[in-house]
This record gives C-alpha cells, sequence and structure tokens, in this order.
C-alpha cells in the first residue's frame, strides 16, 4: 500500500462542500410522520455530537502527522465532521426539532466521549488515535448515516448524506492507509513503539467510555426500529478491511481493537452482560458531575453560511 498522501490530499481538495450548497426549504420536510420524530431526534443529536468526537479526534491527529500532506488531510477531515454536525442540524432544524438557538444534548455516553477527548486526546500518541478512529469510524460516524437512510425518505436527507457519505468513504481510504502505514517497519520497532505508546491509564479509560458508548448506540439503532445486526456488520469491516494489510496485522493495538469488535458482534457473548451494565451505570451519573460541555464542542451552527 501507498503511504503517498499526495493523490488522497488532492482528491479531498476536489471535494469540498458548503451548507449553502444545499435547498433546506426545498420540498421533502413532510415527509417526516409524526411518529418518527421523537426517535428520529434522539437518533439525530447523538449524530450529531459523534460528529464532533470525530473532528475533535482529527484535530488531535492533525498536530501529529508525520508529514504535511497528511496534516492537512486531518485539518480537512476536522472541518468536514465539524461541517457534518452542521448539516445535521440544518436538517433537525428543517424538520421542525429545535428552538431558534437550541443546541441538543449528548446522551451520557456521547458526553462521556466528549470529556474524555477533552481531557486526554491530545496525549495520545498518532499511533493510538489512528488505530481507534478507524473503529468509530466504521462503527459510528460513517454507518449511522447509512442506517437512517432507510428511515427517511426526505429528498434533502439523502441528498446531504450523499456529500457525508462521499466525505466518509475517503476518511476511510485515509485511516486504512494510516494504520498501514502505522505497521509499517521492523516488528520489533512496531512493537516497542506501539508499546510504550499504549500502555497509559488513559488509554483504559478511553476503552471504558467506548464500550458502553457502542452499546448505547446500537439501543438507539433498535429503537429506530433497524436491526441491531447493521451495527454489527459496520463493526465486521473494521476486520475485514484491516486484515488485507499485512502492516496492520502487526499492530497489538489493532489486534485488540479487532478481537473487542469480535465479541461486539457475538450477542450471545457475556462481553454484552458488562457493556450493557456498564450503559446503565453511567445513566446513573448526575449531570452536573459531567460538567459543561467544552467550547470546542459549542462551534455547532445550523446557519448555511458556515464552511
Ligand atoms: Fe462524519
Ligand atoms: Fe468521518
Amino acid at each position: 500500500m501507498t503511504h503517498d498522501f499526495a493523490p488522497m490530499l488532492a482528491k479531498i481538495k476536489a471535494g469540498q462542500w458548503a451548507l449553502a450548497d444545499i435547498d433546506w426549504d426545498a420540498p421533502g420536510a413532510e415527509l417526516i410522520t409524526d411518529e418518527q420524530r421523537p426517535k428520529l431526534r434522539a437518533f439525530m443529536c447523538d449524530l450529531v455530537w459523534i460528529e464532533n468526537i470525530g473532528a475533535r479526534g482529527f484535530a488531535a491527529m492533525s498536530v501529529k502527522a508525520p508529514n504535511p500532506e497528511l496534516r492537512q488531510i486531518y485539518e480537512y477531515f476536522h472541518a468536514e465532521e465539524q461541517r457534518h454536525a452542521n448539516a445535521e442540524l440544518a436538517l433537525m432544524r428543517r424538520w421542525g426539532m429545535l428552538d431558534h438557538d437550541e443546541t441538543p444534548e449528548p446522551n451520557v455516553n456521547v458526553k462521556l466521549a466528549i470529556e474524555w477527548l477533552d481531557r486526554y486526546a491530545d496525549q495520545q500518541s498518532l499511533s493510538v488515535l489512528g488505530t481507534v478512529i478507524p473503529m468509530l469510524e466504521v462503527a459510528l460516524d460513517g454507518a449511522l448515516v447509512k442506517f437512517l437512510l432507510e428511515e427517511v425518505s426526505d429528498p434533502v436527507c439523502h441528498q446531504v448524506f450523499a456529500k457525508i457519505n462521499s466525505d466518509e468513504s475517503r476518511h476511510l481510504a485515509t485511516d486504512f492507509m494510516v494504520l498501514d502505514m502505522l505497521g509499517a517497519g521492523p516488528v520489533r520497532k512496531v512493537l516497542i513503539e506501539s508499546i510504550g505508546n499504549t500502555i497509559r491509564p488513559s488509554l483504559l479509560l478511553g476503552l471504558l467510555m467506548y464500550i458502553p458508548l457502542l452499546n448505547k448506540m446500537r439501543d438507539n439503532i433498535v429503537a429506530m426500529g433497524l436491526s441491531e445486526n447493521r451495527l454489527y456488520q459496520a463493526v465486521r469491516r473494521y476486520e475485514s478491511v484491516g486484515e488485507r494489510s499485512a502492516n496492520t496485522r502487526k499492530l497489538p493495538l489493532y489486534q485488540l481493537i479487532k478481537q473487542q469488535g469480535r465479541m461486539v458482534i457475538d450477542r450471545g457473548h457475556p462481553y454484552h452482560l458488562v457493556a450493557d451494565f456498564m450503559v446503565k451505570a453511567t445513566g446513573f451519573i448526575p449531570k452536573r458531575v459531567l460538567g459543561a460541555t467544552p467550547s470546542w464542542a459549542r462551534e455547532l451552527t445550523y446557519e448555511p453560511i458556515s464552511a
């Protein structure tokens, strides 16, 4: 696999779009039924914040990129994830789900993820972020959007998500290129680097917030009337794409995330008892303990003028 990121950067530049490209008042909003609205609203709220999690992750990666092309790519991805969040907010507004200046609240598990990123993302190495982010992207960022399209027939929603999906396909291609790059080099070097970078309490904390987040989103998917198997298919992709690269397979953290992915897919595995318990337990965390949402997550706007 090539580690020349220049052609990808060119593709990303050519694929830029803006909220202003979409006619937010075009007909079709009435296709959202009253029955769909409350569940769709909850789903969209979480989706908006998951985009922000992606944005924050890419911001942390851009400073650690080993070459200027990759740095620029991550800067674009940071902006793109924010754009996704803003476009989803604009959709929510179109569907009458938001009051004028309202920013929706994320669920507790998403909030914990935001807190973790705020505190620890910048301390993580590129190899940690570069191994974890692809799983977030296959399982949540990219996949949730696709599930939504099956439920919603508003043509504007389809138009928006066609753009988001093509951004996401470039994110994924880059994510897996970076994984391959991280695993390139002699096994010994990869091992020493990974172990030195991986064994940190903050990473363990990260996994503790990530496990219930995934199960919580599964519950949201089921609440929307979709099969949880759809999520598992998405999780499976991490392994099916990752395994194609001998370099990626050398990464110990990749192997760990892959194993966790396998447990997620196996619905009868005791993992789910633990993860579901964690969803319940985190549900009892009082709001005041979680604190205010960090300022970087407050850059949201549904205004079409935003980039
Ligand atoms: Fe996204
Ligand atoms: Fe993404």
